[in-house]
């Protein structure tokens, strides 16, 4: 299969990495700079974005920042235009911003899991519609989407989660099939637990769990975007051992799911975690 667009993470173009305030993100937008792209980082906090950026000139590679929040209405619009504005076009999209409040959805309102919907799917989503049009009249571009396999292993209390990142892999194929033929291309990157930064990591340390063998490390996941731009990979797995073979045994036999939830701790390890989130809400709410 022929590698398109693997030039666009090189010096003269233009990345933009959402969630880049925290988390996997800057690791993220680091290695894309590394590369020689420019990269604009976005999140809602402009102080860690400032922060991330500060310390990645310092590494003196090139970036810049754009605060904005994904989940209001026209926000990805709004957020394109002022960087084609800025910079004259985007070339590579990682759609990063995510994750999950980590609270059972019986629990939540249908408003808090239609939002998590907004920012895991929608979002992403949004963005690649608002960068496609430039990346079709330049002729090149690149969209990474990065997703996550809780949808297939059944993994606790992430309903709305996982059918949005799900989502995003149905989304991301399509995407790829049509638009490839005219130079704009797009992967799937997705993701086991994550050590190291993110979500998973401060959950294990704020439970005080040691971090289990099977997690992958964010250094991993950063250069696994990069090798799904450089070599136009479809989708990269990334679970310890042979990935693409355990999540295709996960669609084959789904019922597998519960059970290695289960054998893993995860079942257990969650559980707790949704009585802590309901306790400290509760304290909220007092
Ligand atoms: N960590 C894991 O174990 C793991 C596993 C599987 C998949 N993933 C996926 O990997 C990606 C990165 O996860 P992470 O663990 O690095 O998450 P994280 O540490 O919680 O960081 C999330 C990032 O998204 C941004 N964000 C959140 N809400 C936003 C909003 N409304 N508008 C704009 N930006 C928003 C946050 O910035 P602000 O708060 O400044 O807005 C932050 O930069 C996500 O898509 C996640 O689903 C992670």
């Amino acid at each position: 299969m022929t590698v398109i667009n693997s030039n666009v993470l090189e010096s003269g173009h233009t990345a933009l990495v959402t969630g880049a305030s925290r988390g996997i993100g800057p690791l993220i937008a680091r290695e894309v700079a590394k590369q020689g792209a420019h990269v604009v980082l976005t999140g809602r906090s402009a102080s860690e974005l400032a922060a991330v950026a500060s310390a990645l000139r310092t590494a003196r590679l090139s970036v810049s920042t754009v605060p904005a929040d994904l989940t209001q209405l026209d926000a990805a619009r709004i957020l394109v235009q002022t960087i084609e504005q800025q910079r004259g076009g985007i070339d590579l999209l990682v759609n990063n911003a995510g994750g999950d409040p980590q609270r059972e959805f019986q629990s939540m309102t249908v408003d808090e899991n239609l939002r998590i919907v907004h920012l895991n799917l929608l979002a992403p989503i949004a963005l690649s519609h608002a960068v496609l049009s430039g990346m079709l009249d330049r002729g090149r571009g690149h969209i990474v989407n990065v997703s996550a396999i809780a949808g297939r292993i059944a993994f606790p209390h992430t309903e709305a989660y996982a059918a949005a990142k799900d989502g995003l892999i149905g989304f991301t194929r399509v995407l790829r099939s049509d638009y490839r033929g005219r130079g704009v291309s797009a992967s799937v990157v997705i993701l086991g637990a994550v050590r190291g930064a993110g979500q998973g990591q401060r959950t294990m340390d704020e439970m005080g769990l040691r971090t289990p063998p099977f997690m992958v490390s964010a250094e991993a996941v950063a250069k696994a975007v990069v090798r799904a731009v450089r070599r136009d990979r479809a989708e990269l797995v990334l679970l310890p051992g042979p990935g693409r073979l355990l999540k295709a045994v996960m669609d084959i036999f789904p019922g597998f799911g519960p059970a290695i939830n289960r054998a893993s701790g995860s079942t257990k390890t969650m559980d707790n975690v949704m009585r802590v989130r309901e306790a400290k809400r509760n304290a909220e709410v007092k």
